[in-house]
C-alpha cells in the first residue's frame, strides 16, 4: 500500500504543502492516541471554560487545539492559524505562505461516550507579504482552498484528503505510524436512500426543509415512492465519512430555535473543507440557496446552513428551496 507523501508529490503538490499536511497529521496521530486512551489518559470531561462559540470546552478540545496550534506555528510553513477554539487568529511565521483553519476536535459531545470524533482542516495560500496578524487573510472563498481534509478517530483512524485532484482516503497503520492509501478515487454514489439530520429541531426548520423531510419520511406511500433510512452520529466528521463511503445526504439546516444563531456549522472550519471533499468526490454541497464554496466569508467564526452529499438527492432537496 502506498504512503501519503509520494501520492501527493505525484499529484504535483509542492514539497512545502506535503510537509505542511504531514505536520498536521503528526498532531492528529497524537490526538488519535489520546482519544484511544480514553479515561486512561485523564482527558475525559469538561473544563470550566466556554469557547468563543459559547460551547463548554472538553478537556480533549483544549488539548487537541494546543497540539495543532503549537506544531503548526512552529513549523515555519504557516503564516497564521484560525481555530474554532480560539477567539482570534494567531500569527505564525511572517514569511509562511499557508494559512490553516481547523476544528481540532469535531463532535466533542461524543468524547465521553467513546463515539466518533475527528479533526477537520482547511489549507489556503496567502501572498508572502500578507500581514500574519490580519484576520482578513482568512476571508477567502472555499474555492480558494489548496487542500482540505479530516482525520476520523474511530475503530481505525482514517484521513480523507483532497488537494483538488479528487478525494482519497488513507488509513493510519499504527504499527509504523504511516497513513496508507486505502481508497484512491472516492466517488459519492449519485443516488441514495439515506439521510442525516437532527430531527429534534424539526419544528424550528424552514418550510422547505420541513416539506423535504416530510416527503422522505412518508416513504413508499408518499410522493417519493420509496423508503428512506435515517442516521445521525452528532459528529459531522462521522456523518460525512458515511456519505463519502456509501452516499447519503447530510444536512444541518437553518432553524429558528435561537433567532440570533440560525445556523450551527462553521463555514471556515467545517462547511468549506467538507464541501471540497464532497465535491471532489462527485457530490454537491450547498446552503440550500447557494454553493457553499462560493460564499465570501465576512468573519472567521461565521456559520452557515449545510446540505451535502449524493448529487441527485441534494439536488432534489434544493428543488424544495427554489
Ligand atoms: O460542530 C458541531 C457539531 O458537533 C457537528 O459535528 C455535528 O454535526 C453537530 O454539531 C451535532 O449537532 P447536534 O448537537 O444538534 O446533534
Amino acid at each position: 500500500m502506498r504512503r501519503l507523501p509520494p501520492v501527493l508529490l505525484e499529484d504535483g503538490c509542492s514539497h512545502d504543502l506535503v510537509s505542511l499536511i504531514r505536520t498536521i497529521l503528526a498532531a492528529c496521530k497524537e490526538i488519535s492516541f489520546r482519544v484511544s486512551q480514553g479515561a486512561l489518559s485523564g482527558v475525559l470531561g469538561s473544563t470550566l471554560d466556554e469557547n468563543i462559540q459559547g460551547e463548554t470546552q472538553k478537556k480533549l478540545d483544549v488539548l487537541s487545539n494546543q497540539l495543532l496550534k503549537d506544531i503548526l506555528l512552529e513549523s515555519g510553513y504557516v503564516k497564521a492559524i484560525a481555530s474554532e477554539e480560539e477567539p482570534d487568529t494567531v500569527a505564525g511565521n511572517p514569511d509562511g505562505q499557508y494559512i490553516v483553519a481547523f476544528d481540532p476536535l469535531d463532535g466533542s459531545s461524543n468524547i465521553d461516550i467513546n463515539s466518533l470524533v475527528g479533526t477537520i482542516f482547511s489549507i489556503m495560500q496567502v501572498p508572502k507579504d500578507a500581514d500574519a496578524n490580519d484576520p482578513n487573510i482568512f476571508l477567502q472563498k472555499g474555492d480558494q482552498q489548496v487542500a482540505a481534509g479530516y482525520v476520523l478517530y474511530g475503530p481505525s483512524t482514517m484521513l480523507a484528503l483532497t488537494t483538488g485532484k479528487g478525494t482519497r482516503i488513507f488509513t493510519l497503520d499504527k504499527t509504523h505510524g504511516s497513513f496508507l492509501l486505502t481508497t484512491d478515487f472516492v466517488q459519492v454514489p449519485k443516488t441514495t436512500r439515506e439521510f442525516a439530520i437532527n430531527a429534534s429541531n424539526q419544528r424550528h426548520w424552514e418550510p422547505a426543509m420541513k416539506n423535504y423531510i416530510a416527503d422522505l419520511l412518508a416513504g413508499e406511500t408518499g410522493p417519493r415512492g420509496e423508503n428512506f433510512n435515517m442516521r445521525w452520529i452528532a459528529a459531522m466528521v462521522g456523518d460525512v465519512h458515511r456519505v463519502l463511503t456509501r452516499g447519503g445526504v447530510f444536512t444541518y439546516p437553518a432553524d429558528t430555535k435561537n433567532p440570533e444563531k440560525p445556523y450551527k456549522l462553521r463555514l471556515l472550519y467545517e462547511a468549506n473543507p467538507m464541501a471540497m471533499l464532497v465535491e471532489q468526490a462527485g457530490g454537491v454541497a450547498s446552503t440550500g440557496y447557494e454553493r457553499i464554496m462560493d460564499i465570501e466569508p465576512e468573519q472567521i467564526h461565521q456559520r452557515v446552513a449545510v446540505i451535502l452529499g449524493s448529487k441527485d438527492e441534494v439536488e432534489t432537496c434544493l428543488s424544495y428551496h427554489a
